[in-house]
């Protein structure tokens, strides 16, 4: 068998993962993803999408992360957000989940949501008023708020934006800009609004994955498989807990090199 007749999935493939990895009707789900990870998808990330509000159903939720940062952003270089119109770099699932007629994308400038279900008024309202982007006034808080998990398809603990949320409550000294920017905004409505926000500190390196194991053991984290993707389930609330409690502790944990970081930060660690 080829290697890619051997990795084709459908929808009724990834449903069974879904609900083998425990996600059931009403839940509410932060997913970041790969749609490479699965091998080949028949109907590619339309039928992602489609497994992933059918294993939820009517009364759960999902949320994409729509992210737009740049390195170049801060206050001399102010990011220019469009709700409607600016891309997202976070793959083509989220791509095609923020076209969705059903779909809602909150306003923040740098780490807007994009979401389908009954929740996401709570969720994504004024997060353009949080003034650091993974705050507890953000989707990403929110979510765990509500009981909700992030889905990894194919992506390990690098792309779990959650973990900020981690570093913001812990207020570690790295994570964000000094200074605040007065970001532009394009609401639904074609309104500019004008943003006094912290932005996100780009190029920090980060060891995210160092946390993976860990979940796994305190059972914060579950893991399953699809074609060629393996999927995390993490309970978000639980997953924040403790990491800010690692943070309180050893603000550096998340770091790659903290004596490299701090210095090029300008700081003393
Ligand atoms: C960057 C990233 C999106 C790349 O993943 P990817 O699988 O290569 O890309 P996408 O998910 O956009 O899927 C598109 C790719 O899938 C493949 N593809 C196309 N159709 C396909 C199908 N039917 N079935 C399977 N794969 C298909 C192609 O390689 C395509 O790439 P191309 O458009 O360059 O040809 C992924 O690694 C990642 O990091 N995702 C998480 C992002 C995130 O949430 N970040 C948060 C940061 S804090």
């Amino acid at each position: 068998m080829s290697r890619m007749l051997k990795y084709t999935v459908g929808f009724e493939d990834i449903l069974l993962s879904l609900k083998e990895l425990g996600i059931k009707q009403g839940d509410v789900l932060l997913v970041h993803s790969s749609l490479s990870s699965f091998g080949y998808v028949r109907c590619g990330a339309d039928t992602v999408i489609n497994a992933l509000l059918e294993v939820v159903g009517q009364e759960g939720t999902v949320l994409v992360p729509t992210l737009t940062g740049k390195n170049t952003d801060g206050p001399q270089n102010p990011p220019i957000f469009n709700v409607r119109e600016t891309p997202c770099w976070t793959g083509r699932i989220p791509t095609e989940f923020m076209k969705r007629r059903q779909s809602r994308r909150s306003l923040h400038p740098t780490h807007s949501v994009s979401g389908i279900g009954p929740l996401v008024p709570f969720l994504i309202n004024g997060h353009e008023n949080s003034t650091t982007p993974c705050g507890k006034a953000s989707p990403y808080y929110r979510l765990a708020e509500k009981s909700g998990y992030i889905l990894l398809v194919g992506v390990d603990q690098e792309s779990n934006t959650t973990i900020h949320t981690a570093e913001e409550l812990a207020k570690v000294p790295y994570h964000m800009q000094r200074e605040p920017t007065d970001a532009i905004i394009s609401d639904y409505e074609g309104n500019k609004i004008i943003k006094h926000l912290y932005l996100h500190r780009w190029g920090v390196p980060r060891k995210f994955q160092r946390i993976d194991g860990e979940l796994e053991k305190l059972g914060i984290m579950c893991k399953g498989k699809c074609g060629r993707s393996t999927l995390r389930l993490i309970n978000s609330m639980q997953m924040i807990d403790w990491l800010v409690d690692i943070l309180h502790n050893d603000p550096w944990y998340l770091c790659l090199n903290s004596f490299n970081v701090s210095e090029k930060i300008g700081m003393h660690s």
